[in-house]
């Protein structure tokens, strides 16, 4: 733990104003050292007042995703070891790849306020204003064969899922391959990329973008009608740093489902939260329609759709239901 987070664990531990010494006696650092994290802190947005004689009490915590904010609610044993915060980046998938491949390690996490460049799947762009949602990548390497990667996109939409359930009550959709809606709108969406070698995996990014905070009127035009956030479905607003920890959490769990029970088992729980046997589907695969019943998912995480009596097999597109 870093001394900015020990000096917030002990503002947050009393109810009234803490002693400069105090903090300063139990760190075993000087009260003008104190003084200055305290200063640093009121510069990211922290709201502290300082009164002589009493010391400092905080009163205001800044909604931004600094790292130590989004520690509060990882488990010890996540797999997130390091978050590297950002405050303006072109795509946090971009950036997290290069760190990938400088050698960062599995669980490294790339969060951001905001990106310049953000990218959908499909060549798409996706619409990243600073300060309202999440955008974030994390580094995975697990050992396993490029042809067995594709369940991992549903490992980050099962635990956006269990995220908005937990955050706002509501049950969100699943849509093949990764997107999850909440009233027919998209709510989040998952880039996968990856590095690899011909038979093994070097490392994957999961990117995730997932709105939280926008308003209606401040969606992008192109994308208003297909598009919503946690706020606008419940008219409230969410302390993003939480719902980023407890997302990254769910992440962990639907991870270690995956490398104990592999693939077969995430495929599963996919299908069965996203209901999506005997549904009608028209999937566009690059501007080829293919309409027909759904009989599920098979290991690789494709769709199987029925047509006229013949099972096909779709590995990417746009589904409408
Ligand atoms: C989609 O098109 O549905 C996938 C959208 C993924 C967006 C996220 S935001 C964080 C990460 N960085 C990017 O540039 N893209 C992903």
């Amino acid at each position: 733990m870093d001394r900015i987070s020990e000096i917030l664990t002990f503002l947050r531990g009393v109810d009234d104003y803490i002693s400069g010494d105090m903090i300063s006696a139990k760190l075993g650092i000087s009260r003008t050292a104190v003084w200055k994290y305290i200063n640093q802190l009121e510069y990211k947005g922290y709201g502290i007042v300082k009164l002589k004689g009493k010391g400092y009490r905080l009163i205001n915590t800044p909604d931004k995703l600094f790292p130590w904010e989004v520690y509060r609610y990882l488990d010890t044993h996540s797999i997130v070891k390091e978050i590297i915060y950002q405050d303006t980046i072109d795509s946090t998938n971009s950036y997290a790849f290069k760190l990938a491949l400088g050698g960062k390690p599995e669980g490294t996490c790339v969060v951001a306020e905001a990106q310049r460049t953000g990218k959908g799947r499909l060549s798409r762009v996706w619409f990243s204003p600073p300060g309202k949602n999440l955008y974030l990548s994390v580094i995975l390497k697990p050992l396993i064969h490029p042809t067995r990667v594709y369940p991992i996109t549903f490992i980050s939409s099962l635990a956006v899922y269990d995220t908005i359930e937990r955050v706002t009550g509501i049950v969100p959709t699943l849509k093949w391959p990764n997107d999850v809606l909440i009233h027919g709108k998209k709510v989040c969406g998952t880039l996968l990329e990856i590095s690899t070698e011909a038979d093994m995996v070097r490392f994957i990014v999961v990117g995730i973008g997932f709105n939280i905070n926008m308003k209606e009127k401040e969606i992008d035009e192109l994308i208003k009608n297909k598009a919503t956030s946690l706020h606008i479905e419940t008219n409230k607003i969410y302390e993003r740093a939480s719902v980023c920890g407890i997302l990254l959490s769910n992440l962990d769990k639907y991870y270690s489902i995956f490398r104990k029970k592999g693939e077969q088992e995430i495929c599963n729980i996919w299908e069965k939260t996203a209901q999506i046997k005997g549904k009608y589907l028209e999937i566009n695969q690059m501007g080829e329609v293919h309409s027909g019943i759904s009989e599920g998912i098979d290991t690789s995480g494709a769709m199987l759709i029925n047509i006229n009596g013949k099972v096909k097999r779709i590995i990417a597109g746009d589904v409408s239901f």
